[in-house]
């Protein structure tokens, strides 16, 4: 007649599920991702992405002393060049515009909180490819590997904390991890986006980044049919020298999180993506669901799924609102 067992006690009161609860989020794991473009005389609103803007170089000064203050755990950058060519030259130039930011970002913050670079061509190339291209338009695993080692350098010099190569290049970690340390930058520490799949979710980045991408990644990205080969991926990255490995996108993916995190003794991180911020915008901006519960669920769900570190766009939100 009676229950033997009431699970439900512990649920009690707002103190009671507070005191219970498994898990935490805490503004040292979450990062937040930026985009700082050149030539803007203004920040430039990102309309599929509501509240995210193309900075402009001062724009985003202010955004890292905040990160800071908010004791975020850092911040990821995304340059937006004005001019684009097959190679990416831009990504190379030490006065290109992620060059530039993040030196900006370092001198605002100092070690207050992590800077951190993307490492990818796509932003840069005018094919908008991760790599560049051989002769027959494919793209070149091991001639990007070469930008790939000189890129990282140029972000280590330019003041990043942590590289993170996400154009899912055979061999892309092995080859920065030597660089750096030739270059003396054996202090530099590699986030890999080591699972990282072809995902339709990617779509309001390409507006963020003004991506001239034509076609898809598939054939470097991984294929959302699989699971194991994350283990490989990862695996790999953490063989050749990856302090940190990332699963992405985030939500589709929570099975490959815990997979990951189970499996490796390293630090995980998961990219809570554009397009997984865009619905939940739409979504709220309809009034069809209560946005910040959404957004609060949505990390948590992450970090329950075995990331230690999340990359969201509401890093900075969230982090206020753990303050009061
Ligand atoms: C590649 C890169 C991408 C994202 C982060 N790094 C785009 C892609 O792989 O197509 C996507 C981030 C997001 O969608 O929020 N430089």
């Amino acid at each position: 007649m009676y229950p033997d067992h009431r699970p439900r006690r512990l649920r009690s009161s707002p103190a009671m599920r507070r005191f219970v609860a498994e898990t935490h989020v805490q503004p040292s794991q979450l990062v937040l991702p930026m985009f700082i473009a050149e030539g803007l005389d203004e920040p430039r609103p990102i309309s599929s992405m509501p509240g995210v803007v193309q900075h402009t170089r001062e724009s985003a000064r202010a955004v890292y002393a905040s990160a800071a203050a908010l004791g975020l755990g850092g911040v990821m950058l995304f340059g937006v060049p004005e001019h684009k060519d097959a190679t990416g030259s831009g990504a190379l130039d030490p006065d290109g515009i992620l060059n530039v930011a993040l030196r900006d970002a370092r001198a605002e913050v100092g070690d207050d909180t992590l800077v951190m670079a993307d490492l990818c061509l796509d932003e840069f190339t005018d094919h908008g490819h991760c790599g560049v291209l051989d002769d027959q338009g494919r793209v070149d695993n091991d001639a990007t590997l070469e930008i790939y080692a000189d890129m990282g350098v140029v972000q280590a010099e330019s003041g990043a904390h942590v590289v993170g190569p996400s154009g899912m290049m055979d061999g892309q970690v092995g080859a920065i991890r030597a660089a750096l340390d030739t270059a003396g930058h054996d202090d530099t520490v590699i986030l890999a986006y080591a699972a990282k799949y072809s995902s339709a979710f990617y779509g309001p980045f390409r507006e963020a980044v003004d991506s001239s991408l034509v076609g898809d990644r598939k054939t470097y990205q991984q294929d959302p049919a699989n699971a194991r080969e994350a283990i490989r991926e990862v695996e790999l990255d953490i063989a050749e020298g990856a302090d940190i490995v990332m699963v992405k996108p985030a939500l589709s993916y929570l099975d490959v999180i815990r997979d990951v995190s189970d499996a490796v003794d390293v630090p995980v991180a998961a990219y809570n993506i554009s397009g997984e911020m865009a619905m939940v915008e739409a979504a709220a901006a309809h009034g069809w669901i209560d946005r910040e519960r959404a957004i609060d669920e949505i990390v948590l769900s992450i970090r329950r799924a075995g990331a230690d570190i999340v990359l969201t766009y509401w890093a900075a939100e969230i982090a206020d609102r753990l303050r009061h």
